[in-house]
């Protein structure tokens, strides 16, 4: 009897995906990981972020990320950039890109056996009519909060499904 497998179903990690790594997907690791906590399942569920491109590898997430987010009770001042690399495929149940670009990114980078993998994090928006969270980086602060809607509405579906 394998208990601790019933409390959860399967995905059991999650990569969230941007271009960056400093703006939309630690954006989502901050926000999906506090969901995870307050539904008490943060031991079951590991969750990371990272880019389809290296240029911000190292940095802490964007200024204007970190200052929306704290606005809604996220701390993603620890968090880290990193670069997607080819042993994710096989690590992650479950890796969500931002954007269409990011999405065929990843797609070109994943061996065929993976490909499953690979969703649209919108997928998990409910009825949502955008399947892409926009790239914030070079637009006003308001893109910030758009960003935060957009995850927090797909991390509630992504909540659900995983609880199955
Ligand atoms: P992100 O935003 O993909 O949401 O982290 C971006 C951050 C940096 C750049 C583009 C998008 N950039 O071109 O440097």
């Amino acid at each position: 009897m394998h208990k601790h497998q019933s409390e959860l179903a399967v995905p059991t990690s999650v990569l969230f995906v941007c271009l960056g790594n400093i703006c939309r997907s630690p954006t989502a690791e901050g926000v999906f990981r506090h969901r995870l906590q307050q539904a008490g399942l943060a031991d079951q569920v590991r969750v990371d972020s990272a880019g389809t491109g290296a240029w911000h590898v190292g940095k802490a997430p964007d200024e204007r990320a970190r200052q929306a987010a704290a606005g809604r009770g996220y701390d993603l001042s620890p968090l880290r950039a990193r670069q997607v690399c080819s042993h994710d495929f096989e690590d992650f149940d479950l890796i969500l890109a931002m954007d269409q670009s990011n999405l065929q990114d990843l797609q070109s980078l994943c061996p065929v056996e993976y490909q499953h993998k690979i969703r649209l994090l919108l997928d998990y928006a409910g009825e949502a009519a955008e399947r892409e969270v926009p790239d914030p980086y070079y637009g006003d602060g308001d893109g910030f909060q758009r960003v935060l809607d957009l995850v927090e509405n797909a991390s509630d579906g992504l909540l659900s499904a995983l609880r199955g």
